[in-house]
């Protein structure tokens, strides 16, 4: 097998976050503390919002969002089958029914007019569910920083009465608006009643591992500070940073989910290098579509003029009824050329605790179930070179005309056809006003 030429991502870390994390050590005070709440501030202000709080991971942000909405056992919410398992997870954490929604052909976020077809017969019973079950929320996530129409998320969720919990894990920086004439909301930027956004190792911006959470609600905001920390009344920085009382009291059985300074200490630098990053990501994103838009065998994925898109992810979708090849096979070739890839995702529905705990088919998702099958995440990372971008670009050439179908077989109309993108003018624009240095 060939080395490893071009890896699947790569963090881009810089000499400030390495000598903030040593600036931290030296500090004495590794744990929650004073450069938490400078990267929550900083957070905050970033996109917009009125409330940050920081957390171990996006998953523990999910979790505590849901848990200071109140979801209990018994009640549902709308999650699309295209999402990573936290997003679901996190609803049966509290006893609650993730009712799963099949994407949108071409960005592969929920699609809303499925969401809308699959309440009718939930309510008729016709569902493996209890028809009382009540629906009460629902949980975007705007697949690899593509954001969604977040007007008619909203319109939808006030329509059914739910609250929104944006999966917002791929979304920072990204930012969307309805046409030209309207003005840019980031993402987190009041886009749903949570936005929970994660730092993992591989995300836009990285504290190792960690998450965040904005709302607008100081209620919701200090429910889940309390419960990421024993829902505690007040945390050890608070207690021992003088004016603090050392006597907290215990609010409620809450979770252990703090994010360290150690990892803030990444966090708000990383935070004031996010535009610059996202705009290398986006110049990567371009390359690609770009120099395969001549590829009849690939589809790259869209680019709309009202979206700035934070590009986490990078998914090609093979035209396999081109191909006498496999997206498996295919992705197997790519690392044989030194190019490691990934797949985002296998859809919810078609994993064995969801298929054998609510008996879901491959067919109750068509779109899902067709796409995951033909897509194929490349390399994307603000630290990628030219070199490596046309590496991976020259490989997946390399590999379609290897093998590309006959011409006989090339003539038949394609299986798949639906799921031709549009061309669409890329147009975006620094909206996002990260912090100056500090240090
Ligand atoms: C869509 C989505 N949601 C949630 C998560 C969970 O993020 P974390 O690892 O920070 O918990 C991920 C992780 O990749 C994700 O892709």
């Amino acid at each position: 097998m060939n080395p490893i030429k071009v890896p699947f991502f790569c963090p881009d870390l810089g000499e400030q976050e390495v000598a903030e994390v040593v600036a931290t050590l030296r500090s004495g005070w590794l744990t929650t503390g004073p450069r938490t709440r400078r990267f929550e501030q900083e957070f905050a202000a970033a996109v917009g919002a009125a409330h940050a709080i920081a957390v171990s991971s996006c998953t523990a942000a999910l979790h505590l969002a849901l848990e200071a909405l109140g979801l209990r056992s018994g009640q549902g919410v709308l999650v699309p089958t295209m999402t990573f398992a936290a997003t679901a997870a996190v609803v049966r954490y509290l006893g609650a029914v993730p009712l799963l929604v099949d994407c949108d052909p071409i960005t592969a976020n929920m699609d809303m007019r499925d969401a809308e077809r699959r309440l009718a017969p939930l309510r008729r019973g016709d569902l493996n569910f209890d028809p009382e079950t009540p629906i009460v929320g629902m949980m975007p996530v705007h697949v690899g920083g593509m954001m969604m129409d977040v007007a008619a998320v909203k319109e939808f969720a006030a329509c059914h009465r739910l609250w929104i919990v944006e999966d917002a894990a791929h979304a920072f920086p990204a930012a969307w608006r309805p046409g030209p004439l309207h003005p840019w909301q980031r993402g987190g930027q009041q886009t749903a009643t949570i936005s929970c956004f994660s730092f993992y190792a591989n995300k836009t911006i990285t504290t190792g591992e960690g998450g965040m959470a904005i709302t607008e609600d100081s209620g919701l905001a200090e429910r889940m500070r309390s419960m990421s920390l024993h829902g505690l009344s007040h945390d050890a920085w608070g207690r021992y940073s003088g004016g603090g009382s050392w006597d907290y009291q215990i609010m409620a059985p809450g979770y252990k989910y703090n994010l360290t300074d150690v990892a803030a200490a990444m966090g708000v630098h990383q935070l004031q290098r996010a535009e610059e990053m996202r705009r290398r990501r986006e110049a990567v994103a371009l390359r690609y579509k770009q120099r395969l838009a001549d590829v009849a065998e690939v589809e790259t994925p869209p680019v709309d003029s009202n979206r700035i898109h934070s590009w986490h992810l990078f998914p090609l979708r093979l035209r396999t009824d081109l191909l006498t090849i496999s997206r498996n096979a295919f992705k197997e070739e790519l690392q044989q050329e030194g190019v490691a890839t990934s797949v985002h995702w296998r859809p919810l529905h078609l994993h064995p605790y969801y298929r054998e705990t609510f008996a879901w088919q491959p067919n109750d998702f068509p779109v899902a179930t067709s796409l995951w099958e033909r897509s194929i995440s490349l390399p994307i990372f603000s630290r990628m070179t030219d070199e490596q971008v046309d590496h991976v670009i020259d490989s997946v050439k390399r590999l379609c005309s290897r093998h590309r179908q006959t011409k006989t077989l090339r003539s038949q109309p394609a299986a798949n056809g639906k799921f031709e993108i549009p061309k669409v003018k890329a147009e975006t624009r620094p909206i996002f006003k990260m912090p100056m240095s500090k240090t």
